[in-house]
């Protein structure tokens, strides 16, 4: 998989996204050789800086993501240059596509360029419309251009369908890739090739073996210095929206014709459309984190922190109850939660097969639990499955045994960061891991009605204490159908 020589223009050069992730992403790329050593990275901020003052930054944020090799240090930096403007202006698009153009013709090859806009969503109609202007919307007659976007894609259906309007008004369908960071981790990229390199799993994936399916982002972090992003939005836009609906689609969806785009993505868009519209008062619960003890450590509650409004009624938490009314999935709940501030950072999905129909062994052997098949996203990345088994001994009694892939043992330490995937993929021109327009629209359509309802209560998300699971609405929630969350 290696690219061909190309420019990749960050917008929002001097942010946060840029330092911490798209940087150290693109120094890898490149010392591994994926992307080639002629590719260009042009920064782009509303700042004074000229190419040595932005490489020196780029050597700060790679030493501070521990991401800087020396020795390839330089050959990178030799890639990187910076244009400073103002995104409102024309002439920093006018320098941009000069800029640009001097590349292409340096490097003597045809003018491909991604961009990558590391911006807030009100700000890409500004900037795509700017490029426009310049001449750098469309498609080039030899090269390509592509547009890279962040989640969350708008902050509710409304937002998102004028986030697409402005990017099509310049850019087609294919030419935009919309991140959804979850779905370049290995391990989700996994769950398709688990479900569907192995026979053996298949014919039990549907309602009739498996019970029910949970889902958990549980994060230990709160939200730190984010507060300003994360007011009005909370884990129902941060989270549910996007990582989670992602991976729910990817569990339930129907084996694609073939591992393309189009495909894959269509199955997934065929499973957003099958879920039954959630009820805000029964199928979804919020909560807020006070006070408490993360990892040994007091911390304070969410309205604590800095840049939380005292009348803030976002949400860190939520669980959710979707009901997939496919001929796979109908009678099997998915039950979703993620919260910040919870005792620890864990992201899995946990499929609990039905019981057998009949337990022969009766209560004195004590049952063993339903299997369950966990797929371990991070950390302590693997699968296990657990399994009743007989103790061994002279009584006949059955306990839980679990048989474990990890990927640390079976593959060794280092995978890709999500972000060298998805780089990689949008310079390769390769949309499979990316969010499809239809696919982010449908998502809010779930989402939307809960956040209104929300609003229109008035009320508070309920109060958990940081370091525990979550509200006892939460509980409450999964409790009312039978069920109970599996312990992470
Ligand atoms: C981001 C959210 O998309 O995902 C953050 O904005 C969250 O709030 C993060 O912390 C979690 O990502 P990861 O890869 O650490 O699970």
């Amino acid at each position: 998989r290696t690219a061909e020589p190309a420019s990749i223009v960050i917008f929002g050069a001097s942010g946060d996204l840029t330092q911490r992730k798209l940087l150290p992403a693109l120094f890898r790329l490149l010392g591994q050789g994926l992307l080639p050593g002629s590719t260009r990275i042009v920064g782009v901020a509303r700042r004074d800086w000229d190419d040595a003052a932005f490489r020196s930054e780029v050597h700060d944020s790679l030493e501070k993501a521990d991401a800087l090799e020396d020795t390839r240090w330089e050959a990178f930096s030799d890639r990187v240059s910076f244009v400073g403007g103002d995104f409102r202006e024309d002439a920093t698009y006018t320098r941009l596509a000069g800029h640009l153009a001097d590349l292409a013709k340096t490097d003597d090859r045809p003018a491909r360029t991604l961009f990558y806009l590391a911006v807030p969503p009100p700000v890409y109609g500004t900037i795509t419309s700017g490029l426009a202007r310049a001449g750098l919307g469309g498609e080039p007659a030899d090269g390509w251009t592509r547009v890279v976007v962040e989640k969350p894609f708008g902050h509710d259906r409304e937002s998102a369908r004028e986030l697409d309007a402005a990017l099509h008004a310049v850019y087609d369908e294919d030419q935009v890739f919309r991140i959804d960071h979850y779905l370049g981790k290995e391990t989700v990229q996994n769950i398709l090739v688990f479900r569907l390199e192995n026979g053996i799993f298949e014919p039990l994936w549907n309602q009739r073996h498996v019970d029910h399916v949970q889902i958990t982002v549980a994060e230990s972090l709160g939200v730190g210095s984010r507060a300003g992003f994360y007011e009005g939005v909370g884990v129902l836009r941060d989270m549910l929206q996007n990582h989670l609906m992602q991976l729910l689609t990817l569990v339930a969806m129907d084996p694609p014709a073939r591992f393309s785009a189009k495909d894959v993505r269509d199955e997934k868009v065929k499973v957003l459309r099958s879920i039954r519209p959630l009820d805000p008062e029964r199928d979804v619960v919020r909560g807020r984190y006070g006070r408490g003890v993360v990892d040994g450590k007091e911390v304070p509650g969410y309205l604590e922190e800095e840049g939380v409004a005292d009348d803030s009624d976002t949400e860190t938490f939520l669980a959710a109850r979707f009901h997939v009314d496919s001929w796979r999935w109908s009678g099997t709940p998915f039950y979703l939660r993620s919260g910040k501030r919870l005792p620890r950072r864990a992201t899995e999905i946990a499929i609990v097969f039905k019981r057998p129909p009949v337990l022969l062994f009766g209560d004195r052997a004590g049952h063993a639990r339903p299997n369950v098949l966990t797929l371990r996203i991070q950390p302590r990345e693997g699968i296990s499955l657990s399994i009743g088994s007989k103790l061994p001994g002279q009584d006949m009694r059955v306990e839980d045994v679990r048989m474990d892939f990890l990927y640390a043992t079976s593959f060794g330490g280092e995978t890709p960061e999500a972000y060298e995937r998805l780089l990689l993929d949008a310079v390769l021109g390769e949309s499979t891991l990316f969010a499809r327009e239809d696919e982010v629209d449908l998502a809010w359509g779930l989402v939307d009605p809960v956040a209104a309802a929300w609003k229109a209560s008035g009320d508070a998300p309920e109060t958990y204490a940081a370091g525990t699971w979550g509200p006892a609405c939460a509980d409450e929630l999964i409790a009312r159908d039978g069920r109970a969350w599996v312990r992470l």
